[in-house]
């Protein structure tokens, strides 16, 4: 059974760390998302222990999951933060992150994003286009700043993910083409409101084996040697997020694969001068969050069995965006009476999309709860209020008590805003 290590059964109850799930929906409600601090510390854990020792900067991919309390957890830990927007910039300043530990990731940073984040101090724009440079340049220049950047290459390597989630490859929007990348680097370092100071890749996410990390390394490392015989020499080695996490029997890479991978590299190249800098998100964050619902209603046809639940695509896009397994669990397992019965778990919008996993053998009854695991990554983030739905709240739970880190949205707040014409 995949349970994540923070969540597991006591007296036949899923748990988060010490606190009864059904406890959970009994005081908050469902849907609700569920967060558990310490997976989030020990995932970051194993960035610590593969970094020891090692010029490492672990910027948190906070796309994958933005809470506020998420992001206070990080920064407590000593992450550094990737941003694609000038909302994720705000949300870590809130915190009191540090920019001088933000990079400023995305194809289509806005005048008024570069300006903020200029104002801020990030340590680095991930530039990804020739005309993002120009623009970076003149709006630079405009304030009498100098823009610290690096130029995200697509190394057109293949990350063996799904084709949504893969970045890397030559018919992707993101990054300069590596061919292309020596030209772009001689016009930035001309430039004299941009500093160059690294290089940057990130070529997909669910990875879960380190050689298509080794092949775009191979190619950057190409590229930084080329860089340095025409004198422009980069203080960082930015190689994205994208380790993959366990959502049923993957075996993904772990940070010490990839971090012994690649210093192993540096040193044999004599670049171990260089910082390393990793984007991670679903790693940090995926396993650390389940997303709890109750079943409204079952219902049974000659072709299907249905359980149809009051979490719904609007919570969690992943299956049907990305076709995704997440594991479902019950939260309190019924014995199986013969043969076990399949279901689809379904949400209630006005969509055959809506669904959230299919064919899963189960018990059930209506009225029961169920957890969809690995909903810490990429959840709450991509969660809309289509059907007019408001927000799922999110828990974190420590130890054994529940802090609520998001109020469950009032449907006066869904609308409040609005106004119709005279
Ligand atoms: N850095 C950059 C520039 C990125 O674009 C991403 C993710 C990351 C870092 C973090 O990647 P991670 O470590 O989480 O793999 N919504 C999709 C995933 C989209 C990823 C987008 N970029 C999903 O639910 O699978």
């Amino acid at each position: 059974m995949t349970v994540a290590a923070h969540f597991q059964f006591k007296n036949n109850t899923l748990h988060a760390e010490d606190v009864s799930l059904a406890a959970l929906a009994e005081e908050h409600g469902t849907p609700l998302y569920v967060y558990s601090r310490q997976a989030l510390h020990d995932a970051w854990d194993a960035y610590r222990v593969a970094s020891e020792g090692r010029n490492v900067l672990v910027c948190y991919g906070m796309k994958a999951n933005s809470n506020l309390a998420v992001l206070n957890e990080f920064k407590q830990l000593g992450s550094g933060f990737d941003i694609v927007s000038g909302g994720e910039l705000a949300r870590v300043l809130a915190i009191g992150g540090d920019p001088g530990k933000i990079v400023f990731s995305g194809v289509g940073k806005q005048v008024w994003e570069m300006r903020a984040a200029l104002e801020a101090g990030v340590k680095c724009f991930n530039v990804e286009s020739e005309a993002e440079l120009l623009r970076l340049a003149q709006v630079a220049q405009e304030m009498g700043k100098v823009a610290p950047v690096s130029l995200r290459v697509n190394p057109d390597v293949d990350a063996k993910t799904h084709p949504y989630i893969s970045t890397g490859l030559k018919e992707n929007k993101f990054g300069i083409a590596i061919e292309s990348a020596m030209a772009v680097y001689q016009r930035a370092a001309a430039l004299p409101s941009l500093q160059v100071v690294g290089v940057d890749c990130h070529i997909g996410s669910q990875i879960t084996e380190v050689s298509p990390y080794l092949d775009a390394l191979d190619k950057l490392v190409a590229l930084i040697q080329a860089l340095a015989s025409q004198g422009i020499h980069l203080k960082h080695l930015d190689l994205g997020g994208g380790i993959g996490i366990r959502y049923t029997d993957e075996t993904p890479l772990s940070p010490t694969d990839l971090l012994d991978n690649v210093f192993r590299v540096l040193e044999q190249q004599g670049l171990a001068h260089l910082q390393i800098v990793l984007e991670p998100g679903r790693s940090l964050v995926g396993n650390a969050g389940a997303l709890l619902t109750r079943v409204e209603f079952l219902k049974h046809s000659e072709a299907k069995n249905f359980a149809i639940v009051d979490a719904a695509m609007n919570d969690l896009l992943r299956p049907t965006l990305y076709d995704a397994w997440h594991s479902v669990e019950a939260v309190a397992p019924r014995q199986s009476e013969g043969s076990t019965p399949r279901y689809d778990i379904v949400g209630p919008i006005c969509e055959s999309g809506d669904w959230l996993a299919r064919d899963r053998p189960m018990e059930l009854q209506q009225g029961d709860l169920l957890a969809i695991m690995s909903a810490g990554a990429y959840a709450f983030t991509m969660a809309s209020q289509y059907n007019t739905r408001p927000r799922a709240a999110e828990v974190m739970v420590d130890g054994a008590k529940a802090h609520v880190v998001r109020p469950r949205e009032t449907l006066g707040s869904l609308f409040s805003t609005e106004t119709v014409l005279d």
